[in-house]
């Protein structure tokens, strides 16, 4: 289970102290699929990091399993198996998608059937793209697939995706939607996926809207998504405040 208390998230801007996230808590009970979704700027991304440990809170707590991880960094927190997937990821030159999946798996070998059937998940071939290296001769949507990839290898009982959907293609999206539900049935990991994307939304449990800094909703997904296309339409209670005040 993961709970965030009161957690708080400010910066020094020129303008003066920015305040990024307000008092944001909530109980994510384990093996569910929750959805946190909301405006750009809304906090998401933030909120992710924080779990990570990419980025510490100004105050409040992050507790995993019982134990307050607030001051454990990113290493330490992956060894209790929670694992974050980058909205933009990086790129390794000089390793392949091969060596990532290594090192992600924790494995001394891993066979190419089983390299395979990872990056199938993500609609990428093995034959084409093992032994390539992790830098800029990759498209943006690969070296998203890829990640996204490794971060199945891990196997962690929490998974962060950061708008997994971003730059893939529909085809691969499908599969990457397939392989979440998946995931889901087998009910073996807790997945938090930050997504704009309807087809993924359907598929939570939970649907957290973060907006302004703070949990300005949450709810299933029948109560929820309504309110978030009529937002497309002009207007959405949920993403306003004011109107939920
Ligand atoms: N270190 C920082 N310094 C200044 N501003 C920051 C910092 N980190 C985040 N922000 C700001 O905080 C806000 C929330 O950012 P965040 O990336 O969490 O949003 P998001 O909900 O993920 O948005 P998107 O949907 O566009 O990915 C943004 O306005 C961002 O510019
Ligand atoms: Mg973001």
């Amino acid at each position: 289970m993961l709970e965030l208390q009161h957690i708080y998230f400010s910066v020094n801007t020129p303008e003066g102290v920015q305040h990024i996230l307000k008092d944001v808590s909530i109980v994510i009970p384990d093996n569910k699929l929750i959805v946190f979704t909301g405006p750009n700027g809304g906090g998401k991304t933030t909120l992710a990091k924080i779990i990570m440990g990419l980025v510490q809170p100004t105050s409040g707590k992050v507790i995993f399993n019982g134990q307050d991880i607030t001051e454990l960094n990113i290493t330490e927190r992956a060894k209790l198996g929670i694992s974050y997937g980058f909205q933009q990821p990086p790129r390794f030159k000089g390793i392949t998608v091969h060596d990532l999946l290594l090192l992600s798996a924790g494995a001394e070998k891993l066979s190419k059937d089983r390299c395979c059937q990872f990056l199938t998940k993500v609609g990428l071939c093995a034959n084409d793209y093992l032994d390539r290296e992790v830098d800029v001769s990759l498209s943006g949507g690969e070296v998203k697939r890829i990640e996204i990839a490794t971060i199945l290898a891990r196997n962690s009982s929490l998974m962060i995706f950061d708008e997994p959907e971003a730059g893939i293609d529909l085809w691969s999206f499908a599969r990457l939607t397939e392989t979440f539900e998946q995931i889901h049935r087998s009910q073996d990991a807790t997945m938090i996926i930050i997504s704009h994307q309807e087809r993924i939304i359907q598929l939570a449990d939970e649907i957290v809207v973060v907006a302004g800094g703070e949990i300005a909703h949450r709810g299933s997904t029948e109560e929820i998504f309504p309110l978030i296309l009529a937002n497309t339409l002009g207007g959405c209670p949920v993403l306003s405040k004011e109107e939920k005040k």
